[in-house]
């Protein structure tokens, strides 16, 4: 072994052992008591959590987007991502009409390879089905690894939303080749006609941007795709719930046996709608944006009660000055925010505080995606998976801010929030890549995650 992770307490989604856990080029080749460490370097976990490497299944890294592009490059992202726990990024890279998804993903692929410091798949967006051909090639793309697929409801201007026609199309070809749709659902139609309404009346702060699409503009577009999930037998995993109402009817699908999947971020657990009425409003502009309190209740609900699937980011942050574009007009607010350095230790805190299990948090951030997303060597500790792992100071007092973060932006909604524990160690597949606050990664080291047909847990 190159090396052992000794006396620590290892916690899966299932167990919680006290072991060691042996490593050797990059695999974990023994999880066990008293390990012996024959020349290995030995690192003492006494009193500290020994856990899975965390997946966001979510973020948008240099995605151009509200007339701008997301701030954090691959390299920024994966660097942040190393430092809160994350270990496997899914980035979303997005087709446009004409480009082949195989374009797309070698493009982005260029990029990784140089900048990547942690392990990356992708979820490809389509935006256009190119008359066809990107039905047909949408088996080929599964082969080399690209197993879901995006699709918007919304975002019309922008040239990203596809018509009911289209997602169902995509649909049923997924489930003939073995693939998912993940799916942003928003109404539209009934967001154009808020937003024109808000205008024409002179309402345009960052409250307005909640009220162009509450609760039911998200519920109306769930209960749509959960409708066609049912109904064609076909699987899907809707992104970023927030809403209460969709999410039950989510909920109630999964129990008719619906190869249904149900995300959420760590906005919706923290922030309610009140903070659009904050003067800082416009950070907080994401979509779909933050719910009322009731919501938020139903949301750790689902959570603890196996109702939510996984727990990702959709991290897509955007630097002060292009939040204020918006100032005057919130439909000028590029939509996102930063979070994948603040998933597993938001989460984990919240475990930390008896909120919910460490094993919970663990099967919602890192199991849950690789099983669903179909990443065989990730999402635990055990013997033959990546050594992945995560050391945990349960006992640290921790407040986040735009300071001790380690992205390109230059705010954060998370400003201010206090942790309890956090992360001391990442090792990404045996190698140390943060280190007590500061990373130690390296820019090239993270490898692209060949995906099996998801087997979706
Ligand atoms: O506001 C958001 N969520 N921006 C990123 C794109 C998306 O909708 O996921
Ligand atoms: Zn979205
Ligand atoms: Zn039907
Ligand atoms: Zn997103």
């Amino acid at each position: 072994m190159d090396l052992i992770i000794k006396n620590g307490t290892v916690v899966t989604a299932s167990d919680t052992v006290k072991a060691d856990v042996g490593i050797r080029d990059g695999k974990i080749v023994a999880v066990g008591v008293d390990l012996a460490a024959e020349g290995a370097k030995v690192v003492d976990a006494s009193g500290k959590l020994v856990l899975p490497g965390a997946i966001d299944a979510h973020t948008h890294l240099a995605m151009p987007f509200g007339g701008t592009t997301s701030a954090d490059s691959y390299l920024a992202g994966t660097r942040a991502a190393a430092c809160g726990g994350v270990t496997t990024v899914f980035d979303y890279p997005m087709q446009r009409k004409g480009m082949s998804i195989q374009q797309v993903i070698d493009s982005k692929k260029a990029i990784c390879e140089q900048e990547a410091c942690v392990d990356y798949a992708y979820h490809c967006i389509i935006t256009d089905l190119n008359e066809g051909a990107i039905l047909e090639e949408m088996a080929a793309a599964v082969e080399s690894g690209i197993s879901s697929f995006k699709c918007f409801f919304v975002y019309k201007k922008e040239g990203m939303m596809v018509d009911d026609g289209t997602f169902v199309q995509l649909m049923l070809k997924a489930k003939e080749v073995g693939a998912m749709i993940n799916l942003h659902a928003e109404n539209p139609d009934l967001i154009d006609y808020n937003i024109e309404r808000f205008l024409a009346e002179g309402k345009t702060s960052a409250w307005y941007h909640y009220l162009s699409r509450p609760e039911y503009v998200e519920a109306e577009a769930d209960k749509r795709a959960v409708h066609w999930a049912k109904h064609f037998q076909a699987p899907l995993y809707l992104v970023h719930m927030a809403d209460e109402e969709g999410l039950e009817a989510a909920i109630e699908a999964k129990k008719d046996n619906s190869d249904i999947f149900i995300e959420t971020c760590p906005q919706y657990l923290e922030f309610t709608c009140d903070v659009y009425k904050r003067e800082d409003g416009r950070n907080f502009v994401c979509s779909p944006p933050m719910k009322a309190q009731q919501s938020q209740d139903a949301l750790w609900k689902a959570i603890k009660n196996g109702g939510i699937d996984v727990v990702a980011t959709d991290h897509c942050p955007f630097q002060s000055n292009e939040k204020d574009w918006g100032k005057d007009d919130f439909t000028k607010i590029p939509n996102g925010c930063a979070g994948v350095e603040n998933l597993y230790p938001y989460m984990l805190s919240a475990a930390n505080q008896g909120k919910i299990s460490f094993n919970k948090a663990i099967e919602l951030c890192s199991t849950n995606p690789a099983k669903i997303f179909g990443c065989a060597n990730k999402g635990s500790i055990a013997v033959g998976k990546d050594a992945d792992i995560v050391i945990y100071d349960p006992e640290i007092d921790f407040t986040i801010s735009v300071d001790n973060m380690h992205s390109d932006y230059d705010h954060t909604i998370w400003e201010g929030i206090q942790l309890k524990g956090y992360p001391i160690q990442t090792y990404s597949r045996g190698r140390l890549v943060y280190d007590h606050g500061d990373f130690v990664g390296e820019a090239g080291w993270g490898k692209f995650i060949k995906r099996e047909k998801a087997n979706r847990g």
